[in-house]
């Protein structure tokens, strides 16, 4: 059981969307509203998305015998504060437990994810990010407030983050923790390899599979650097995200990086040519033909396979055509522990869509073909392979 604790901040309506989306991911929710909750948005309407009532009193003698705040306490898998006022993160540092969500909080044992979400010049008090600070201290998990145009006319920081990302760290921190201990680099998006200072080549990778594998791998517990090419994405929170646009930069990161990972997942869409020659100056429009002359970019994955020293190699193939017999051939080619092969010719699979069709190879000569699928669902897929491979050795 999740309980989902609702304070008194005008977010309070974007609580009742996260409600509806935790339900729909199957869920049990318990909502705990405080009093100043109910003057935004009434319990009925959390009851209402719940299917159960809302807890509000601590001396109310109904509530107590029929839900009862040692039992909220001992039964919750997770605690959830969304929207939590500077006075509820307040409360909790000093230990104050004077209404029934602080008394419940005070009792339980389970992981709590706070939300903030008030005015700008509120959340930057230096008193409030102490209390922040100590409770990261104390194991309490926080998701950052999102920037933007807040209720109270400001601009900033202090917006309650949409609430499919609080829903997305809920899941991370319920869901099983294999890759503990695993330190993760993948690779993630396309290559820009510039022509003139306006014109450039590149590829129609979206950095999505890149993106669906970084999540996942944090939510199992891995440690991730996400190396990226330019994306339209917003960054997996818990990831080390470094920047890039060219292959060769993304070369120098992963180099850079390599050494401290066990595992490398070069998801990106490396650009395999780049201009020779960059015009410094804007290429003017002419009459006749131009040619553009292109070279080979080094091959990042082929260059790290040759230092591998134990550490796992997962690569990608987009193919248009005979996916097993060039993956099989790119697998062994480039060394790799594995390869995630799909025909981006067919539909459902490949560039810049939610879902994929792939094929999993690896060096033991296991090939297997999976369905369509989203591409978090394929992360999660991809993970577990990986796993298995390593319990192999
Ligand atoms: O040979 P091909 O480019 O199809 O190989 C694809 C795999 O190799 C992908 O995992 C991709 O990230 C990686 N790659 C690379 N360096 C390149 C080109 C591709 O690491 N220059």
């Amino acid at each position: 059981m999740l309980v989902l604790g609702v304070t008194g901040g005008i977010a309070c309506y974007k609580a009742v969307e996260l409600v509806r989306l935790l339900v729909k991911d199957g869920f049990v929710v318990q909502v705990i509203m405080t009093r100043g909750a109910m003057e935004f948005v009434t319990p009925l309407t959390f009851q209402t998305l719940s299917g159960m009532p809302v807890a509000t009193e601590t001396f109310n003698l109904t509530q107590e015998s029929e839900i009862g705040h040692i039992n909220l306490a001992d039964s919750a898998d997770l605690f959830v504060i969304a929207p939590a006022t500077a006075n509820v993160i307040g409360k909790i540092a000093a230990g104050i437990a004077d209404d029934l969500l602080t008394t419940v909080l005070m009792a339980t044992k389970a992981p709590v994810l706070i939300a903030p979400a008030m005015n700008i010049h509120m959340y930057e008090n230096p008193i409030l990010q102490e209390n922040v600070r100590k409770l990261r201290r104390l194991g309490y998990h926080f998701i950052e407030p999102a920037e933007g145009y807040l209720a109270c006319g400001y601009e900033g920081k202090g917006r309650l983050p949409e609430p499919e990302k609080i829903l997305e760290e809920t899941r991370r921190l319920l869901k099983k923790k294999d890759l503990v201990g695993e330190k993760l680099l993948i690779t993630a998006g396309p290559n820009r390899e510039p022509l003139d200072p306006v014109r450039y080549l590149s590829n129609r990778s979206s950095g999505k599979m890149g993106y669906a594998l970084a999540r996942a791998a944090i939510r199992r517990g891995a440690e991730v650097a996400l190396i990226s090419g330019p994306t339209e994405l917003e960054p997996p929170a818990g990831a080390r995200l470094t920047s890039v646009t060219t292959a060769a930069e993304m070369r120098h990161a992963v180099l850079e990086q390599f050494s401290g990972c066990t595992a490398v997942i070069m998801a990106a869409a490396v650009s395999d040519y780049r201009p020779v020659d960059f015009a410094r100056k804007k290429i003017k429009r002419g009459k006749g033909p131009i040619e553009l002359r292109l070279e080979p970019n080094p091959d990042i994955l082929k260059e790290i396979s040759a230092r591998k020293n134990g550490k796992m190699l997962v690569g990608f193939a987009a193919e248009t055509g005979e996916l097993v017999a060039n993956a099989t051939k790119k697998l062994k080619d480039k060394n790799l522990d594995m390869i995630v092969a799909n025909n981006v010719s067919e539909a459902g699979a490949g560039f810049d869509l939610d879902t994929n069709v792939a094929t999993i190879l690896d060096r033991g000569g296991t090939v297997r073909s999976l369905p369509l699928m989203s591409k978090d669902e394929l992360a999660e897929q991809i993970l577990d392979h990986l796993l298995v491979l390593k319990s192999q050795r």
